[in-house]
């Protein structure tokens, strides 16, 4: 291994959310925090360095895009994901998050229902409910160890009005990567329905071995047409306080649309940082990424084989990519609102409760497993000493 993904690097004295929260703010001063979506890893060394020689230069204006940003994301999807872009098919985004409220807003009108597929990352749900419109769930279905689409459903919830989706691939929490054959059944209902596709793709590069990621988008000429494609190297190479995502649309009409809404927000230029470390992480990321992705492998091993040995009443729904991954955790006989607050106080373990990406999920938890393995092994030994004292 050429990078030491098992370095623990202290996070408590800067800024990071995923440690202040659960330490400063719900006062727990030695929780192990393995919730929101960062890892506790140093981004690759190119980006670092790519970086501070940024800073070094002491001058912080308002940047203006180069054209090596473009490229930069042009030559990642062609080269990791065989997906053909071009740089008029781009909008800049401060994020994905944001992305999903400028596209609700350019593309759906108060009142109209939007489709997502749930338990999903809840901050879909905002993206529609803050901006006036109604979310429409298409549940997934679970045979209790792997959640797959609910086409029929979607087909009937399409006919009672939904006008667009907003599709996780791979998803969070459920950690599926989509095969191209749901991916492919999913695009005929999407043609057939005329309906339009948000596929927020910020996991992409999260994939492990035996599954593929398939661009929604690159699916076939009809789809390009009506999807809006959200890409991000801030999962991928943990840089996600630098603020800095793409989308991506060969329809003209939905990228103008798009980059319309982003003018009403006011937001135009770029940060300097992220610029610099998106750039550099899409054209000298990639060893990084496949030990990463062997890393965080061996983290899932580490954690199924754990479980299954030493804790009774936790089990691990196998993700097949992404960092992140549900506990189910009904078989602790705990009440499922009281679960997190158990892990919190008895474990010191903080997840995110699995209720907060939809009632399915209630009784699990999403543990963020982006961490070095010593980290995971003292994490799971406290789950294994606070399930022994129920
Ligand atoms: C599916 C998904 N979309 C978007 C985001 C966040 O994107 P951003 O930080 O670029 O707003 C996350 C973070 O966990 C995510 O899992």
């Amino acid at each position: 291994m050429k990078y030491d993904f098992d370095k623990v690097v202290d996070r408590t004295d800067t800024e990071s959310l995923k440690w202040v929260y659960p330490r400063k703010v719900l006062k727990v001063g030695d929780a192990i925090p393995m919730w929101v979506a960062d890892m506790d890893f140093e981004a690759p060394p190119a980006v670092v360095e790519a970086i501070r020689r940024r800073a070094a230069h002491g001058v912080y204006g308002y940047p203006l895009i180069p054209p090596s940003f473009w490229q930069a994301a042009i030559d990642w999807l062609k080269r990791r994901h065989s997906w053909d872009v071009r740089k008029d098919w781009m909008a800049k985004s401060p994020g994905i998050v944001p992305a999903l409220n400028y596209a609700v807003r350019a593309f759906t009108k108060p009142g109209d229902g939007v489709i997502i597929q749930t338990p999903v990352y809840f901050p879909f749900y905002h993206a529609v409910e803050n901006n006036g419109r109604r979310v429409v769930r298409n549940p997934l279905r679970f045979d209790g160890t792997r959640y797959t689409m609910d086409l029929e459903d979607l087909e009937r919830k399409l006919d009672e009005g939904g006008r667009m989706l907003i599709l996780c691939s791979p998803h969070n929490p459920v950690g599926r990567v989509w095969t191209r054959d749901e991916l492919e059944t999913l695009g005929r209902i999407a043609v057939e329905h005329d309906l339009l596709v948000i596929s927020d793709e910020i996991h992409h590069d999260l994939v492990f071995k035996g599954s593929r990621h398939v661009p929604f988008a690159s699916l076939s000429p009809a789809l390009a047409e009506r999807t809006v494609t959200c890409i991000a190297p801030s999962k991928t190479f943990n840089l996600p306080g630098l603020s800095t995502a793409a989308v991506v649309a060969s329809n003209s009409k939905l990228i103008e649309s798009f980059k319309e809404e982003t003018e009403r927000a006011g937001f135009e230029l770029g940060q300097v940082f992220g610029i610099v470390g998106f750039e550099a992480a899409y054209n000298h990321g990639d060893d990084w990424l496949d030990e990463l992705l062997s890393y965080l492998e061996a983290n899932v091993d580490f954690m199924e084989n754990f479980l299954e040995e030493r804790i009774s009443g936790i089990r691990l729904i196998r993700p097949e990519g992404t960092y992140l991954a549900l506990l189910d955790c009904r078989g602790l006989g705990l009440e499922p609102a009281a679960l997190n607050d158990f892990f919190l106080k008895k474990a010191r373990v903080y997840f995110s409760d699995g209720a907060l990406f939809g009632e399915e999920a209630a009784g699990f938890v999403r543990i963020n497993f982006g961490c070095p393995r010593p980290v995971l092994r003292e994490a799971l030994e406290r789950m294994e000493r606070a399930v022994a004292s129920i």
